[in-house]
C-alpha cells in the first residue's frame, strides 16, 4: 500500500491558519488578534505550538489585515522560527495551507496544521496527538472531539467499520450528518510529500465556495493512505472562537483553569467567580486574592501577598513576599518585601519600590525608584523621580516633571532622610539633598542643600482680634 511507503521522518513543521477575517466576531480587528487576559488568540496558539520539541519551524498564514497580524508575529517571535506566509485573497482553509507549497517543496517530514482561533489548546495535547500519529503509522491523522452541541463544527463521518471517511461542514451537512456529535477539531498531522498533492486537487465545490482543508481526509482515504481520527478527551481544548460570545466563554475557561492550579498550589482565592488571573501569572503560596481582582499579562507575585479587593494588575509586575496591594492599578513595577500599596494607588511604567515602603491613597508613581522605608501616604504624583531611603512625602506633593514648552521629562532626586512638606511642588530638574526639609506649600525650583530647610510660602501674619472687630463694625 502507498501509505506504508511514506513513513514520516521525525521533523515537523507547523502551519497555523490566521488569515480569515472572522466575520462572526463583528469586529474591525482580525479575529486572531482579539485577546484573552493580555495575550491574543494567535499568541496563545503559537505559544503552545513552539513548546512542542520536535517542531522545527512554524508558518503563520496571514491575510485579512496581514499588516497587523504580521506585526504581532514579528514583534513577539523575533527569533523563534515563526514566519508569516501571505494568503491573498482568502479562499478557504485548504487554500491557506496550499500557500506553503513553495516553502515545503523539498520538505520530507510531517506537517501539523492548526487554527489560530483555538486558544485553549495545550502543548501536552499536541504532543500526545503527534505521538499517536507516529505510533499508528498513519499518513494523515485528524484530531476530533465529542461535543454535546456540535453546532458550526465540521462533522466526522465514519464508515460501517468505524473508520473515518470524510468531514462534512455544518453548512453542507444533511440532517442525519448534523446529528453527529463527533466534530473536527481543526488540527491535522500528515506526511507532507504524501498528502500535499491533494491541495492541487481539492475544489471549492461546496455551499461556501471555499477550498476546504477538510477535503484532504476524503482524498487521503480514497488514495488508500492510512487515515486516522484521534479523539480528544477534554473537548474544551479545541474550542474554536468564532464570535464574541465564544471569546468570553474561552476566557472564563482559561481563567478558571488557572485559578484551580493556583488553589492547588496553596493560594487562597476568596471568590473564584469574581477573580481573573492570566495563565502567565505566577503567585506564591499563602497568598490571598480578594474578589474583583483582574490580573493580566505576565507577573511574578511572591509568597504571602495580599491582593485586592478591587485591584487591576496589568502585567510585568514582580513582587517579593509579604506585599499588600489594595484597590489599586499596577503595571510594569517591581516591589520588594513588606511593601503596602493603596488603597487607590496607581503604579505604572517602570516603577521600582524597595523594602518597607508605603504608597497610600491617591498616589500615582511613574518611572521612579522609591528606596527602603520611604513613604508617600496620600494624594501625590511622583514621576521620573528617585527617592532615597527614609524619605517622607507629605500629602499633596507633586513632582512637576514635564516641561510643556520643551516637551521634556525632567528628573527629581530626593536623597535619604529628606522630608517634603504637604502640598509642595518640586519643579524638575531638581535635587533635594540628604536630610533636607521642604516646608509645606513650597514651590521648589532650585536644589536644596543637605540638612537645610527650604520654604517658599509667604510669612504668616496675625491680625489680632480681627474677627471681633469685623463683627462689631458690621453691627
Ligand atoms: C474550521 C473547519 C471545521 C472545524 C473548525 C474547528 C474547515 C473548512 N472547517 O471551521 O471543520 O470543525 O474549523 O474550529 O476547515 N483561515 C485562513 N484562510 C482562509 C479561511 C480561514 O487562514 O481562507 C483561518 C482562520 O483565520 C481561522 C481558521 O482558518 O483561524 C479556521 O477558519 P474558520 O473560518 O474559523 O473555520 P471554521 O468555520 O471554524
Ligand atoms: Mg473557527
Amino acid at each position: 500500500m502507498l501509505g506504508e511507503l511514506k513513513m514520516p521522518t521525525s521533523e515537523i513543521r507547523s502551519i497555523i491558519l490566521a488569515a480569515g477575517k472572522g466575520t462572526r466576531m463583528k469586529s474591525e480587528m482580525p479575529k486572531v488578534l482579539h485577546s484573552i487576559m493580555g495575550k491574543s488568540l494567535l499568541e496563545r496558539v503559537v505559544n503552545s505550538v513552539i513548546k512542542v520539541e520536535d517542531i522545527s519551524h512554524n508558518y503563520v498564514i496571514v491575510g485579512h489585515r496581514a499588516d497587523l497580524v504580521s506585526e504581532l508575529v514579528e514583534k513577539k517571535y523575533p527569533a523563534k522560527n515563526v514566519e508569516t506566509v501571505l494568503q491573498e485573497p482568502q479562499l478557504g482553509t485548504g487554500d491557506a495551507v496550499f500557500k506553503c507549497w513553495d516553502k515545503l517543496k523539498d520538505f520530507k517530514g510531517s506537517v501539523l496544521v492548526l487554527c489560530g482561533d483555538t486558544p485553549l489548546l495545550r502543548t501536552e495535547t499536541l504532543e500526545k496527538f503527534i505521538n499517536s500519529h507516529r505510533a499508528s503509522g498513519a499518513v494523515l491523522t485528524v484530531m476530533t472531539a465529542i461535543m454535546a452541541n456540535p453546532l458550526n463544527y465540521g462533522r466526522i463521518i465514519r464508515d460501517d467499520n468505524d473508520a473515518i471517511m470524510k468531514i462534512v461542514e455544518e453548512k453542507d451537512a444533511t440532517p442525519s450528518q448534523k446529528a453527529v456529535k463527533e466534530i473536527n477539531a481543526g488540527i491535522y498531522c500528515f506526511d507532507w510529500q504524501a498528502i500535499s498533492p491533494a491541495f492541487k486537487e481539492i475544489t471549492p465545490d461546496n455551499v461556501q465556495g471555499e477550498f476546504y482543508l477538510t477535503d484532504i481526509i476524503d482524498w487521503s482515504v480514497r488514495k488508500g493512505f492510512k487515515t486516522n481520527a484521534y479523539v480528544l478527551e477534554d473537548n474544551q481544548e479545541v474550542f474554536g472562537i468564532n464570535s464574541q460570545k465564544q471569546l468570553s466563554r474561552a476566557a472564563i475557561i482559561l481563567k478558571n483553569r488557572k485559578l484551580e492550579e493556583l488553589m492547588n498550589d496553596g493560594v487562597t482565592i476568596v471568590d473564584p467567580m469574581m477573580t481573573w488571573i492570566s495563565p502567565e501569572t505566577e503567585i506564591g503560596s499563602q497568598s490571598m486574592i480578594y474578589p474583583n481582582c483582574y490580573i493580566e499579562g505576565e507577573n511574578f507575585l511572591g509568597e504571602n501577598n495580599t491582593i485586592g479587593p478591587n485591584t487591576f494588575i496589568k502585567g510585568n509586575v514582580e513582587t517579593a513576599d509579604n506585599v499588600k496591594i489594595v484597590a489599586s492599578v499596577v503595571s510594569d513595577t517591581i516591589i520588594a518585601e513588606n511593601v503596602k500599596i493603596g488603597p487607590f494607588a496607581h503604579l505604572r511604567d517602570g516603577v521600582e519600590i524597595k523594602e518597607n515602603v508605603r504608597v497610600g491613597n491617591f498616589v500615582e508613581v511613574k518611572k521612579s525608584v522609591i528606596e527602603d522605608n520611604s513613604k508617600a501616604a496620600h494624594l501625590s504624583y511622583i514621576g521620573d523621580a528617585h527617592l532615597g531611603k527614609d524619605v517622607n512625602i507629605g500629602a499633596g506633593t507633586i513632582t512637576a516633571n514635564y516641561n510643556a514648552l520643551t516637551k521634556e521629562k525632567c528628573k527629581t532626586i530626593i536623597c535619604d532622610n529628606a522630608k517634603i512638606g504637604s502640598n509642595s511642588v518640586l519643579v524638575a530638574p531638581v535635587r533635594i539633598e540628604k536630610g533636607a526639609n521642604v516646608g509645606a506649600l513650597s514651590v521648589i525650583t532650585n536644589d536644596v542643600p543637605e540638612n537645610s530647610l527650604a520654604v517658599t510660602r509667604s510669612p504668616m501674619k496675625i491680625f489680632q482680634d480681627w474677627v471681633t472687630k469685623k463683627l462689631n463694625k458690621d453691627n
